[in-house]
C-alpha cells in the first residue's frame, strides 16, 4: 500500500503536515506529493493498492483510522472527479501524480524524453519546434517562445544566460509555486533544453522569498541534477548546463524582466528601458532568455509529444493549454488546466461552481492586478490572447479572481491605483505620481465629485501610454473596467466612463 499526502504549499496550510505524521504515526510510509490542484479537497490523500489510487478530500488526523479500515467513503480515482476529468493536463500532467524529488518516478512518467528528443534534434532543430507548437510566454505577456530563444541563438556573445522568471506575483496565481513544488524536474528539464537551444551553459531560478516551500523543493532537484548527470554535462553528451536558485526580496515590480535582471546583478530592481531587449543585453549585458516557469515547465512534453499535438490543442493563435488558476469568491478554487478556448463563464459557473457565499458572480478580475473585470455579459469571452485583448483585457498569467455582488467596484479600482503607487519602482512620472493622484481622484469621486471622473479617465490614459512598463500601463485595466461597467458606483457617468 501507497499513501500520498501533498506537501504543496496549499495543502500545508490546510494542514498537511498533521494528516501525514497520523499515518506516519499508524506504521505507514508517506510519499510527499505535489497537489493535484483541487484546493477545496485539500488535504486530498489517496492511498495505492493493486495498482489503484483511490483518494479521500479534506482529510484532517482524525480521518486516518477511518481510511485505514474502510470506513471513511473514498471519492474514488482523482481521474474521474469531475474538475480534474475535464482537464487537458499536458504541462500538470506528473503534478500531484510522483514523488516531486523522485527523479526515476519523474522518468517513468515521460521526463527526461523530451530532452533525448531535444538532444538528438540540436540547436536549431529545438528552436524549429518551439516555433512550431506555438508556445506563447506563460508569464503574462504572450511573446512566442521560439522567436524569444531564436533572438537569442543568434546573437553572438561570448557568454548566455536562462533566467526563469519565478517571481510569481499576480494576484490569485499559484500554478508557478505549485509546478515548482510538485514537478521540479519538468523546469530544470525545460531550462536545460532551452541552454543547449542558444548556446547558454548557466541558468538562474529567480523565485520570490514567499515561496520557502518552493525554494526548498526547487534546491533539493538541483542538487539531485547535477548528481544524475541533468545538469553539469547533460546526459553524458557535449553540452553543459548548471542552475544557480536566487531568491527575491518582496518587490513586484521585479516580476518584470529588466527589473528582474537588475537584481539578479545585485542592484536595486528598477525597471531597464528597452531597448535593448534582454535577448540581445540581459543579464550581466549578456543575451539572455527570461521566461516564465510555466513556459520553461511545458517545453519537455512539447518535445517529448511532438510540437504538432501541443499545437493540436487551442484557438486560434493560443495554442496548446493554459493551467487556470481559480481563486477568490468560488466554491471550488483551484488549477484547471484546459486547452485555449473555453468560454470565461464556463470557468466561472461550471468548473469553479459559482460562488462559495451563493450570491450572484458580480465580476471577476482576469490577469492578475494588472488585469480587468469582466462583468457576466462578458462570460462568453473564450479564453485567449487575443480574444481577452479584444475585450478591454487580458489573460495575463491566467489568474482568475471571483467576486459576488457584495463587490464595491470603486474600492477595487481605488485599490488598484494604491496598489500601484506601493509597488512603483519610481522610475517613470506618469507611473509613479499618477498612481498616487489616481487614488486621490476616486477619493474625491467617493466624496461626491461627478466631475473628477473625465480627470480620472484622463489619467488612465496618460498611464496606459506614457508609462515605461507593464505596471504603470496596465493598472488603467482594472480601473477603466470597473468605471466603465459599474458606471453608477462612480455617481453614473456613463458617457464619462466611455
Ligand atoms: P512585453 O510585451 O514587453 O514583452 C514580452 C516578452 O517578449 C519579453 O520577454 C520581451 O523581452 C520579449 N520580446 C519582445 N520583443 C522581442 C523580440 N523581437 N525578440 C525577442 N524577445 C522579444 O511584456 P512584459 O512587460 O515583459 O510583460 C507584461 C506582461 O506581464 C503583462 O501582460 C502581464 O500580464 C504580465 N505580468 C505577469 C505577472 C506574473 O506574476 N506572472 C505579474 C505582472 C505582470
Ligand atoms: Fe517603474 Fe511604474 Fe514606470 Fe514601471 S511604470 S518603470 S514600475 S515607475
Amino acid at each position: 500500500m501507497k499513501v500520498y499526502v501533498p506537501r504543496d504549499a496549499a495543502a500545508r496550510a490546510l494542514g498537511s503536515d498533521a494528516v501525514a505524521a497520523a499515518f506516519v504515526a499508524a506504521g505507514h510510509r508517506v510519499i510527499r506529493n505535489g497537489s493535484r490542484g483541487m484546493v477545496w479537497l485539500e488535504p486530498l490523500v489517496e492511498i495505492e493498492e493493486d495498482g489503484l489510487r483511490r483518494a479521500y478530500g479534506a482529510v484532517t488526523p482524525a480521518d486516518v483510522p477511518g481510511i485505514l479500515s474502510g470506513a471513511v467513503e473514498s471519492l474514488g480515482p482523482v481521474e474521474d472527479i469531475p474538475f480534474f476529468a475535464r482537464q487537458t493536463r499536458l504541462t500538470f500532467a506528473r503534478c500531484g501524480l510522483i514523488d516531486p524529488l523522485d527523479l526515476s518516478d519523474y522518468e517513468a512518467h515521460g521526463g527526461l524524453a523530451g530532452l533525448r528528443r531535444a538532444l538528438a534534434l540540436g540547436p536549431e532543430g529545438i528552436v524549429a519546434e518551439v516555433k512550431a507548437s506555438g508556445l506563447r510566454g506563460r508569464g503574462g505577456a504572450g511573446f512566442p517562445t521560439g522567436v524569444k530563444w531564436d533572438t537569442v541563438a543568434r546573437a553572438q556573445a561570448d557568454r548566455k544566460y536562462i533566467v526563469c522568471n519565478a517571481d510569481e506575483g499576480d494576484s490569485g496565481t499559484f500554478a508557478d509555486r505549485m509546478i515548482m513544488e510538485g514537478d521540479p524536474f519538468s523546469v530544470i528539464e525545460g531550462m536545460v533544453i532551452a541552454g543547449i537551444a542558444v548556446g547558454a551553459t548557466k541558468g538562474f531560478v529567480y523565485i520570490r522569498s514567499e515561496y520557502p516551500d518552493a525554494i526548498d523543493v526547487m534546491t533539493h532537484a538541483v542538487e539531485i541534477s547535477r548528481k544524475n548527470k541533468l545538469l553539469g554535462r547533460i546526459l553524458q553528451s557535449s553540452h553543459e548546463f548548471d542552475i544557480e536558485l536566487r531568491v527575491g526580496a518582496g518587490a513586484y515590480v521585479c516580476g518584470e524582466e529588466t527589473s528582474l535582471l537588475n537584481s539578479l546583478e545585485g542592484k536595486r530592481g528598477v525597471v531597464r528601458a528597452k531597448p535593448p531587449l534582454p535577448a540581445l543585453e540581459g543579464f550581466m549585458g549578456r543575451p539572455t532568455v527570461v521566461n516564465n516557469v510555466l513556459s520553461l515547465a511545458t517545453v519537455p512534453v512539447i518535445f517529448e509529444r511532438g510540437a504538432a499535438h501541443y499545437a493540436g490543442f487551442g484557438l486560434g493563435r493560443s495554442r496548446g493549454t493554459m493551467p487556470v488558476q481559480i481563486a477568490g469568491n468560488v466554491a471550488r478554487g483551484g488549477l484547471f488546466e484546459t486547452a485555449f478556448g473555453m468560454p470565461l463563464g464556463d470557468l466561472v459557473h461550471d468548473i469553479a461552481g459559482g460562488t462559495a457565499s451563493g450570491r450572484p458572480v458580480k465580476a471577476v478580475q482576469v490577469g492578475g492586478p494588472l488585469g480587468a473585470y469582466f462583468a457576466p455579459a462578458k462570460f462568453d469571452t473564450p479564453f485567449g490572447y487575443e480574444e481577452f485583448d479584444g475585450q478591454g483585457g487580458l489573460i495575463g498569467h491566467a489568474g482568475v479572481v471571483v467576486f459576488d455582488d457584495s463587490a464595491d467596484m470603486r474600492a477595487m479600482a481605488r485599490f488598484a491605483m494604491e496598489f500601484c503607487a506601493i509597488e512603483s519602482c519610481g522610475k517613470c512620472t506618469p507611473c509613479r505620481i499618477g498612481a498616487v493622484r489616481g487614488v486621490e481622484t476616486i477619493d474625491r469621486i467617493a466624496a461626491g465629485d461627478a466631475g473628477a471622473v473625465p480627470l480620472l479617465v484622463d489619467l488612465c490614459e496618460t498611464m496606459k501610454h506614457g508609462s515605461l512598463c507593464a505596471l504603470g500601463g496596465f493598472t488603467p485595466y482594472p480601473v477603466m473596467s470597473a468605471l466603465e461597467q459599474f458606471p453608477e458606483e462612480f455617481g453614473g457617468l456613463r458617457e464619462a466612463a466611455a
